[in-house]
């Protein structure tokens, strides 16, 4: 989540809190899931990152939510989601193929026909304030014709390392079980959402657009919350956002939301709402469980009503198995990765048993949205080794041995301890 996200959100729940959004005109059916937001909060120390699946709509089959193979040795499975084995990406360039990149999937992936698929832009921020029954509509042909744009962004989940903390650090972790492949950079390309808001005719004094996705409602605890939607503020909708309709020169694969995605650079996972349908605008704040229920911090240190999520923090990957068998005595090049959600990466460090020494960063990377990076190494002797890999981005922010631990277990950080066995 970058810094204008947590400006943001921080306003908003103050607005919330204090009840503008009431005084600002927002309608029953807002206030009545304000009111379940509210109300969630209270229990959000019993709370799980979604991972419930909603009963299977029609044409969806619960047993595979995932539409693509999922090979062992690319992917491994997790609930509804998929995360990206790291040694899927030993010897593969600086975008993370289609084939192996992580899917989280509140639901299951809805396969969408995009012959009759239509964006559907409603809300009393555009001219005639549309209905949702009447909206501005737009088909992926339509889309096709406007101007393109191309954007190399990472993604990666808030809930991406969680494992982590129970593993490393004994702390409660509920929810997806993530090791560190919950993140990838794609090359996506699409039209500016900006771009299509004008067109539908946008008003100056929208505040806020809520982009739906069109998979199933999540439904958790027996209560259903509707489709997986999140709200954001114009400026950043108006700004670098994408509905992409590639991935990596493909069609967007079913998993990653075909016909069209938005994309949101720099910003937590969910932001990016897959198999968007209905894009809401309005002159009024938003809101949706996505951002005042989930994704936010709760536990000790934290308020009541919780902490927006900051920047997704630094980290660092080995593009190696978890438990590697390497040769003894044999001179080894480790190859890993680095990220910050604050900015580039400035320099990273690595750890073989013998003290801190500093990687050499590939070049070409430099202030790209993740940073590759080698090490030498021989493993001296037949034994159990730990590998560690600290990174610093440009903001002087770096990687703790222990991550802070929040109810949801979001924004793990530390240090990860690799195992590792030469023999
Ligand atoms: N959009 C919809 N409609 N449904 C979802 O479940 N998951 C979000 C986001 N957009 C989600 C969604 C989350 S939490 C993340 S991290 C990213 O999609 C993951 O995108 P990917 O599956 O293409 O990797």
């Amino acid at each position: 989540m970058s810094h204008a996200e947590a400006d943001h959100d921080s306003r908003r729940s103050r607005q919330w809190l204090a009840g503008e959004a009431r005084g600002a005109g927002v309608d029953r059916d807002r206030l009545l899931e304000l009111g379940a937001a509210m109300a969630a909060l209270t229990a959000a120390a019993d709370e799980r990152e979604p991972v419930a699946v909603a009963p299977a709509p029609v044409g969806v089959d619960p047993g595979t939510p995932i539409a693509k193979p999922l090979p062992p040795d690319l992917l491994r499975p997790l609930d509804t989601n998929a995360e990206m084995r790291w040694t899927a990406l030993a010897g593969q360039g600086y975008v993370v193929p289609n084939d192996r990149f992580f899917v989280r999937n509140h639901t299951v992936t809805p396969r969408l026909d995009a012959d009759t698929w239509r964006l559907r832009l409603f809300g009393t921020g555009l001219r005639g304030a549309p209905t949702r029954d009447a909206p501005v509509e737009f088909g992926l042909d339509e889309l096709r014709r406007l101007p393109a744009e191309e954007s190399t962004a990472l993604l990666e989940c808030a809930g991406n390392g969680r494992r982590y903390f129970a593993e490393q650090q004994d702390d409660p972790a509920p929810g997806v079980a993530w090791g560190l492949g919950g993140v990838g950079v794609a090359r996506w390309r699409g039209v500016r959402l900006g771009t299509v808001l004008r067109l539908a005719g946008l008003r100056d004094d929208a505040v806020d657009v809520m982009p739906e996705g069109l998979d199933p409602d999540y439904v958790t605890g027996g209560v259903n919350l509707g489709r997986v939607r999140r709200p954001l503020p114009i400026a950043q909708a108006l700004d670098d956002v994408l509905l992409a309709y590639e991935m990596n020169g493909e069609p967007l694969p079913a998993d990653h939301g075909f016909p069209v995605r938005v994309v949101v650079p720099g910003w937590i996972g969910i932001s990016s709402i897959k198999w968007v349908g209905p894009v809401e605008v309005s002159t009024t704040p938003l809101f949706s469980p996505w951002n005042t229920r989930f994704y936010r911090m709760f536990g000790p240190g934290h308020p009541a009503e919780g902490t927006v999520l900051g920047a997704q923090p630094v980290k660092s990957a080995f593009e190696l198995a978890w438990d590697a068998r390497v040769p003894a005595g044999a001179d080894l090049l480790l190859h890993g990765r680095s990220w910050s959600g604050n900015g580039p990466i400035e320099h990273v460090e690595v750890d073989t048993g013998d003290g801190w020494r500093p990687a050499d960063l590939v070049a070409v990377d430099r202030g790209g949205p993740w940073q590759r990076w080698t090490a030498r190494w021989r493993p001296p002797a037949p034994g159990r080794y730990t590998l560690r890999a600290r990174a610093t981005d440009t903001t002087g922010a770096t990687q703790p041995d222990r991550a802070r631990p929040n109810t949801l277990a979001y924004l793990f950080d530390a240090v990860v301890h690799h195992p590792i066995t030469a023999r």
